[in-house]
C-alpha cells in the first residue's frame, strides 16, 4: 500500500467512521490506535459483554468491507507526539508518520476514585475490551459488588451484576441516580426497577476508603459512616477526554479538544471528533462535550469529509440509550438544566419533553421493552426545528406511546 495521505489517532467509532469516510472516497488511510484489537463498538461492554455467557463485542471493522483496502491499521500503537505545522507524528515505536490532515479521535478516560484502597486488585473501570473481560471474569466469582456513580455505566453494571446472582449496592453521590442529562421521572422508574431487582442504591454518600485485608477486597466506608461488605468494586463516576497529545502540539484545549462544528481544531491539518472533543458552536458558549457513541460516529465523518476540503458540519441531534433488564431508556436532545419539563406517556413508560420556552429541546423516555424508541426517536424534526409542540395532544395520548410519537412527528413536519 502507499503511504497513507491520512491519518486517524483512535480506536473507537468516531476513528471507524472517519477512517471510511476517508477510505470510501478513495483516499489512503492510516488508523493507529494504542487497544489491541481494531475499532469495535463499546456499547455493549457495559451490558451484554458482562452477562454470562457474555455477548460477543461487535467489530466497526468489518473484514471484507471494499472500503477495507484502503485503510492501514495499527493496533497496540500510541501515538506520542505530534507536529501540526510539519505534519508528521510519531509512534511509541519509533515511526515518523508524514500526513496531509490527521483526524485526532482519542477518546476519553475514566475517572478514577481517589480514596484510600481505591488502587490494587478488585476495583474496576469500565471503558475498553479488556476492562469488560476482567470485570466480567471477576464477576463469576463476586459475592456483593459495590457500584460508585450512579450514572449509565453504574446503573448498566448494576444491572448485569444483579442478574448473575452478585448482591449489588450502588454509591451515588448526587440526591438521585442519573443526575447528569435524565429527567427526574424517568431517573426514579429505572430507580424503582433496580429495587425490584433486589439493588440497593444508596444516594447523597460518597466512598471514603475501599477497605481491604490482605490486600483483597472486604468493604466500602461511605462518607455517612456505613460500611458495605464487598469483594468487587466497580467505579463509573464518568469520563475525561484524553487531550494530552492534542495539548503538547499547542492546540486549543479545554476539557476536550476545541473544535467547531466542521470537526476543525485551532490547527488546519488538524481536525478532531468523538467524546475528546468539545464541539463550540449552537450549545452556549462553551460549548458541549456530547458523549454520545452515535454523535461521535457522525462527527468522525464530518472530520474526514472536512479533511479532504469538504463543507459539512456536525448538526446532528444527538440520541442516546441505555438498556438494563428487559427496559430501555432513550433520549434525543441536549436540554439545558434549566429546560421545563412536562411528563407525558403513561405510568409504565414516563417520557419527558424539555421545553425552552415553546420550543422542544430534549426528549427522553423509558419502558419495558423497546417501545419508547417510537416517540423519542420520532421528535428528532421537531427537535432540529426546535419547534413547539401540541402539549394537549401529547397528554392527551397517555399510555399509547404511537399516538404520542405521532403528535412529535408531525410537531416536527409544521
Ligand atoms: N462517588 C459517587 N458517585 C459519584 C462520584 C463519587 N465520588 N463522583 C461522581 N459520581 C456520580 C455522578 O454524580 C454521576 O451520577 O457518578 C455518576 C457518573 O455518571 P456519568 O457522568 O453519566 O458517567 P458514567 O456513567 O461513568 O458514563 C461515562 O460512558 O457510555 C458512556 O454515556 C456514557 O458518556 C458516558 C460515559
Amino acid at each position: 500500500m502507499e503511504s497513507p495521505r491520512y491519518v486517524v489517532v483512535g480506536g473507537g467509532p468516531a476513528a471507524a467512521s472517519a477512517a471510511r469516510r476517508f477510505a470510501e472516497a478513495g483516499q489512503s488511510v492510516a488508523v493507529l490506535t494504542a487497544e489491541p484489537l481494531p475499532p469495535y463498538d463499546r456499547t455493549v461492554l457495559s451490558e451484554g459483554a458482562l452477562a454470562d455467557p457474555p455477548a460477543p463485542i461487535p467489530t466497526l471493522w468489518p473484514d471484507d468491507a471494499p472500503w477495507r483496502d484502503h485503510v492501514f491499521v495499527r493496533t497496540r500503537t500510541r501515538v506520542e507526539s505530534l507536529d501540526p505545522d510539519g505534519r508528521t507524528l510519531t509512534t511509541d515505536d519509533g515511526t515518523t508518520w508524514a500526513f496531509e490532515a490527521v483526524v485526532l479521535a482519542t477518546g476519553a478516560e475514566p475517572r478514577r476514585l481517589v480514596v484510600p484502597g481505591a488502587d490494587g486488585p478488585g476495583v474496576h473501570h469500565l471503558r475498553d475490551a479488556e476492562d469488560a473481560t476482567a470485570l466480567s471474569a471477576a464477576l463469576a466469582s463476586t459475592q456483593r459488588l459495590v457500584v460508585v456513580g450512579g450514572g449509565v455505566i453504574g446503573l448498566e453494571v448494576a444491572a448485569a451484576a444483579v442478574q448473575r446472582g452478585v448482591a449489588v449496592d450502588v454509591v451515588e453521590a448526587g440526591p438521585r441516580v442519573l443526575g447528569r442529562g435524565v429527567p427526574a421521572p424517568v431517573a426514579a422508574w429505572l430507580a424503582r426497577v433496580h429495587a425490584e431487582h433486589g439493588v440497593r442504591i444508596h444516594a447523597g454518600r460518597t466512598p471514603q476508603e475501599v477497605l481491604r485485608e490482605d490486600g483483597l477486597v472486604t468493604g466500602m466506608h461511605l462518607s455517612d459512616g456505613t460500611v458495605l461488605p464487598a469483594d468487587t468494586v466497580v467505579v463509573g463516576i464518568g469520563i475525561t477526554p484524553r487531550t494530552a497529545l492534542a495539548e503538547a502540539a499547542g492546540l486549543s484545549v479545554d476539557d476536550g479538544i476545541v473544535v467547531d462544528p466542521s470537526m476543525r481544531t485551532s490547527h488546519p491539518a488538524v481536525l478532531a471528533a468523538g467524546d475528546a472533543v468539545r464541539m463550540v458552536g449552537g450549545h452556549g458558549e462553551r460549548g458541549v462535550r456530547l458523549e454520545s457513541y452515535t454523535a461521535a460516529g457522525r462527527q468522525g465523518e464530518v472530520a474526514a469529509a472536512v479533511a479532504m476540503g469538504g463543507t459539512e458540519s456536525f448538526d446532528d441531534v444527538p440520541w442516546s440509550w441505555s438498556d438494563q433488564y428487559d427496559a430501555t431508556m432513550q433520549a434525543m436532545g441536549v436540554p439545558p438544566p434549566e429546560a421545563r419539563e412536562v411528563v407525558v406517556g403513561g405510568p409504565d413508560s414516563p417520557v419527558v419533553l424539555s421545553f425552552d420556552g415553546d420550543r422542544l429541546v430534549g426528549v427522553c423516555g423509558v419502558a419495558h421493552g423497546p417501545g419508547v424508541a417510537r416517540p423519542v426517536r420520532a421528535a428528532a424534526g421537531a427537535i432540529a426545528a426546535a419547534a413547539a409542540v401540541d402539549v394537549e395532544a401529547a397528554l392527551a395520548a397517555g399510555a399509547d406511546l404511537g399516538a404520542l410519537a405521532r403528535v412529535l412527528r408531525d410537531a416536527g413536519r409544521r
